[in-house]
């Protein structure tokens, strides 16, 4: 099938190529000409794991292409895909300015019956509104569906190939018919493509997200109360997880979810509902508790040198919202990272992928280690902000003697207190006893 994807980002681009990768003929649009110009010349713009060799493959056999002109990008194309960005707008609500313009462009350029397809992230009624704008354009038949994407960065490949389910939302049987074919060679081992009207789907990926940035936040009170009582909120976890109605996924405790999703898709959804009269009372604690919880661990650094963090040399391990991304979009180490700022702490940061995203947000604000050691090196305290597997086991006798204090402050629980108490290391992390063992110098 011939397939044009418009917005070539993090969803637009692994859509793009994975379709290319089971034989569609695919084309890339992006308004942004230094991204296309790179990804001509064969430069992924973003990290995500095996996106290089599928992207690649296609390139080199002529099913991947890229362009800036909308008009020649979906020239042919019988199913059109929005992967277009939903920023929150400034009373939460989903920004849909980028799909509906696009939409107002698509009408009068449309040559032969299509399947416009929703992947964004959208809220109930938008199928309507795109429909509604193309129309105003168009003279041709066309269908607009809904399929939202659940993809996970840092695992988007394998997500995309092989998800756990599809949604689309249609009441247009060719439409169907031709989404059925498109995800066919995707769901081979049986895993269900779930159809239902349009609304329902874009609640769909809303309820999705929401129950998860809920589930995180219910295990970070849980972890928060840990602390007042004195309980263990990794053994609390592993005991409740063994449930299988709870599971064990999604209940580790941290300094928070970010992201380009669960923040604003929790928005969007909290705003959906009061628009329709109905107040999602568990979302607006959702929202409130994660906002404090970001900067949890600030109080305990601020205690541990005193009230006084001015000269202090704060080393951060990890930028991006979480591993495997070089996503800073809402990531905790940037509200950290201000907060220390702010009063007076000198930052050097370390995080594998996302060091060149974060210098092009902050400049010279703070200075960025070469690895994990040459950023503790002198350092008066080091921060953990993102579970990167690299930091779980590093050479704990080599840290100690770069660092001036041996105190860790860590946001994801990546080390053990016991071993941490063994190494003499002060240690405050999340829903657990701090370990104080050390002198201060
Ligand atoms: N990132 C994720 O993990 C993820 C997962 C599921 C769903 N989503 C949803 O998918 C949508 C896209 O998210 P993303 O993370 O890929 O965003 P992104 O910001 O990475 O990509 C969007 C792209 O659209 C381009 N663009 C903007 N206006 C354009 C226009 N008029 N014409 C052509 N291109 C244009 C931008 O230049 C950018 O490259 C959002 O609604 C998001 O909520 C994201």
């Amino acid at each position: 099938m011939k397939i044009a994807v418009v917005g070539t980002g993090y969803v637009g681009l692994v859509t793009g190529t994975c379709f290319a990768e089971t034989g569609n003929s695919v084309t890339c649009i992006d308004i942004n000409e230094d991204k296309i110009k790179s990804l001509r010349n064969g430069i992924i713009p973003i990290f995500e794991p095996g996106l290089d060799v599928l992207f690649e493959r296609n390139i080199h056999q002529g099913r991947l292409k890229f362009t800036t002109n909308l008009k020649e990008g979906i020239q042919d194309a019988s199913i059109i895909f929005l992967a277009l960005p939903t920023p929150p707008g400034e009373d939460g609500s989903a920004d849909l300015s980028y799909i509906l313009g696009v939409a107002n462009d698509l009408g009068p350029i449309l040559h032969q019956y299509t399947v416009i397809v929703d992947k964004s992230t959208v809220p109930v009624g938008t199928a309507e509104k795109v429909s509604a704008n193309i129309a105003k354009g168009a003279t041709v038949e066309f269908d607009v569906v809904s399929n939202p994407e659940f993809l996970r960065e840092g695992v988007a490949v394998e997500d995309f190939m092989k998800p756990d389910r599809v949604v689309i939302g249609t009441t247009s049987d060719k439409a169907k018919k031709i989404m059925d074919r498109l995800y066919a060679p995707l769901v081979r081992q049986g895993n269900p493509v779930i159809y239902m009207d349009e609304r329902s789907a874009e609640l769909t990926k809303y309820a999705a997200n929401a129950f998860l940035a809920t589930k995180i936040t219910f295990m970070n009170e849980i972890a928060n109360l840990c602390e007042r009582v004195g309980a263990n909120v990794d053994e609390v976890r592993k005991g409740m997880g063994s449930d299988s109605r709870i599971g064990k996924r999604f209940l580790f405790a941290g300094i928070g979810y970010g992201g380009s999703c669960f923040p604003k898709d929790v928005q969007a959804l909290a705003k959906t509902s009061s628009d329709f009269e109905y107040e999602f009372e568990i979302l607006k604690s959702v929202m409130q508790v994660n906002h404090h919880q970001k900067t949890k661990l600030l109080p305990a650094i601020r205690a541990y040198f005193d009230g006084n963090l001015k000269g202090k040399k704060i080393a951060v391990w990890g930028l991006a919202f979480k591993p495997y991304t070089d996503d800073i979009r809402e990531a905790p180490a940037l509200e950290n990272i201000n907060a220390l700022l702010a009063e007076g702490a000198i930052i050097k940061a370390y995080d594998p992928e996302a060091q060149a995203n974060v210098q092009r947000l902050l400049g010279d604000k703070i200075s960025f280690g070469e690895d994990l050691y040459d950023t503790v090196d002198g350092a008066d305290a080091l921060l953990v902000v993102t579970e990167w597997p690299e930091f779980r086991t590093p050479e704990f006798d080599k840290i100690e003697k770069l660092m001036k204090n041996k105190v860790i402050f860590d946001g994801r629980n990546v080390f053990d207190t016991d071993q941490m108490a063994e190494l003499g290391f002060d240690y405050y992390s999340i829903g657990r006893q701090p370990v104080i063992s050390s002198i201060k110098v």
